[in-house]
């Protein structure tokens, strides 16, 4: 089970130890990061997560000294506990890091299973199967979460992994009360699992109001804080992940398990309006897409010029941007360790100058004609939740992971508790088959054995003069990185108040369906404005999925943290 450091800055080149290799030091004594002192230079730590449990988790880790990083693992075992629609450890995801004034990234997705075919998901007669991506045992990709938390903690974290686990092991076996919202999201899952998974038996008691036990996995996470990442991958927890699979007739077995990998890459860097961007990388589009939005706005200022935020030629050019963005994204995008994607030219000045000089000021452009710009040879071959984290020594974690529906595939391991994944529902089943989230794919993005599917988080921080600025990330699958686009662009091109700018109205376009912009429940498109939109030849649609940004933004030496009023998050500022 090695890990593999693909970082190419001198700093990210530590040793990185193989789990077999762990020793038992690391499970009782601080990690020798935290011999290695900084020196505060904020007023406050902050956080700014899903629930608040996950906060008083958070302040707890803080208060007994630990940093952005022992906060951020707290909180995803908590999540994983408290937030179980997605926070996880039967999924995966990215973690962008800002450690003693350095960038890193850390991706922990899912994999598909050794076992794992191009056309796994379709009849004889090559049709897609519906839902079989998305529900039950085959849905699952191979969990990444736990292994993710282990490496970023043991390199990065000042406590003990015992210190980080124990808020959620807490959670878990002493209960926690149930939010209105987790109740009837539990009630909504049930019903779409209709019974054919065995949701049920684990959630059927998920009632608002009243306290809600999970012996099994308190008892997995007592393993975990006990044993290390070595239990979910080589213990006991593995073996019970496999018999559950075998049992479903699906395609995960302890191999898989055992060769699993989380990732050290390169985050995706780019300069833009006086600030540094560290964001996802490949097998995220997220990254990439955020990057080109930014850019391809700044370079049609003079289009914008007074045109209102929100109005209907705003919402027009920024439509205009995100087809090209999502042509790019459907030929290009996709797991880098199987597809080499051309992340330079993509962000490239020059190109995107190329492509923004397509957009057609006054009507929407055919889809059609909005072709991935690179050209279809390559040149080279080649539900969700975020928590944002700031210590008061400088470092921040943004980070994002998911088991992509709400509660995943529907399946809990028995004996564990562990709600599993349905991450390959993000591959592409079969070319031009839209997915869950609406978005198509190529060859990039096919199954293989052990290849990540095509994700869209996009955990990102900015920071100016080496310090960081705005730490922010939000789920929404294909809508996370436009939803962060419009939030970094309320901030800094509207000057917003952080709240306000969380707050505002957020709208979507992804080249497919043609012409159609997505409008959320929290602030629809509708009255004048939905007739003027449509007015220009757009179709406009309703989504029941909003959102959940999570944002801190440092000005000066303190931090300002905002929850999105759309869910059910919290912050907190401790001294
Ligand atoms: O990785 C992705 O892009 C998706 N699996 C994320 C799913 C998501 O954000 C669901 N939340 N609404």
């Amino acid at each position: 089970m090695k890990l593999v450091d693909r970082t190419k800055n001198s700093a990210a080149a530590v040793a990185l130890l193989s789990l077999s290799t762990l020793s038992a030091g690391f499970l009782e004594a601080s990690p020798a990061f935290a011999r290695d002192a900084q020196q505060p230079v904020l007023t406050a730590s902050a956080v700014a997560v899903a629930d608040k449990y996950a906060a008083d988790a958070a302040e707890q880790i803080f208060k007994e000294g630990g940093n952005a990083v022992d906060a951020a693992v707290a909180i995803a075992f908590s999540l994983a506990v408290t937030y179980p629609e997605a926070g996880n450890i039967g999924g995966g995801g990215f973690m962008t890091l800002y450690v003693k004034g350095k960038p890193y990234f850390l991706d922990y997705r899912e994999r598909a299973p050794l076992a794992a075919t191009r056309t796994m998901y379709q009849d004889d007669k090559g049709n897609v199967i519906p839902g079989k991506s998305l529900y039950g045992w085959d849905a699952v990709g191979v969990p990444g979460t736990v292994e993710g938390m282990w490496e970023a903690q043991r390199r990065f974290g000042k406590l003990k992994w015992k210190q980080v686990l124990a808020p959620a092991i807490q959670y878990a076996r002493d209960g926690f009360v149930v939010d209105e919202q987790l109740a009837k999201r539990g009630e909504e899952a049930s019903k779409e699992f209709g019974g054919k998974t065995n949701f049920d038996q684990y959630f059927s008691e998920m009632k608002a109001g009243t306290t809600f036990r999970q012996p099994d996995l308190a008892a997995v996470l007592t393993r975990i804080a006990n044993d290390g990442a070595k239990d979910f991958y080589d213990g006991k927890t593995a073996d019970l992940i496999a018999a559950a699979m075998k049992q479903g007739g699906a395609l995960i077995t302890k191999r898989d398990l055992q060769e699993y990998k989380a990732v050290w890459r390169q985050p995706v860097e780019a300069s833009w309006n006086g600030y540094e961007i560290i964001t996802a990388p490949p097998p995220s589009s997220g990254g990439v897409g955020l990057v080109q939005l930014l850019k391809m706005k700044a370079m049609l200022a003079p289009q914008f010029k007074d045109v209102p935020l929100n109005s209907p030629q705003y919402i027009h050019l920024i439509a205009e941007i995100e087809k090209r963005v999502f042509a790019d994204r459907a030929q290009y995008l996709g797991d880098p360790d199987f597809y080499k994607v051309p992340v330079a030219q993509l962000t490239d000045d020059a190109y995107l100058a190329k492509r923004v000089a397509e957009v057609d000021p006054d009507k929407p452009s055919d889809t059609k004609s909005v072709q991935p710009g690179l050209g279809t040879s390559m040149p080279e071959k080649a539900e969700t939740t975020h928590f944002s984290v700031v210590d008061k020594w400088g470092n921040a974690v943004s980070n994002t992971y998911t088991i992509n529906g709400y509660f995943g595939s529907g399946e809990v391991v028995p004996g564990a508790g562990i709600v599993l994944n349905d991450e390959m529902d993000d591959f592409s089943s079969k070319p031009g088959v839209p997915n869950m989230f609406g978005v198509v794919g190529s060859d990039a993005n096919a199954i293989a054995p052990k290849k990540r599917p095509l994700s869209s988080m996009t955990p990102t921080i900015l920071t100016k003069d080496g310090k960081v600025a705005l730490v922010i990330g939000t789920p929404g699958g294909s809508r996370i990185f436009t939803s962060i686009f419009q939030v970094i662009n309320n901030i800094y091109d509207f000057k917003m108040p952080l709240k306000d700018a969380v707050a505002a109205m957020r709208f979507h376009h992804q080249l497919l369906p043609p012409n159609t912009i997505f409008w959320e429940p929290y602030q629809p498109i509708n009255g004048d404005l939905a007739k003027q939109v449509e007015a220009k030849g757009y179709v406009l649609k309703g989504q029941d999925f909003s959102g959940d940004i999570q944002a801190i933004r440092i000005d000066g030496d303190t931090p300002e943290a905002v929850a999105d009023p759309r869910g059910r998050g919290v912050t907190r500022v401790i001294q």
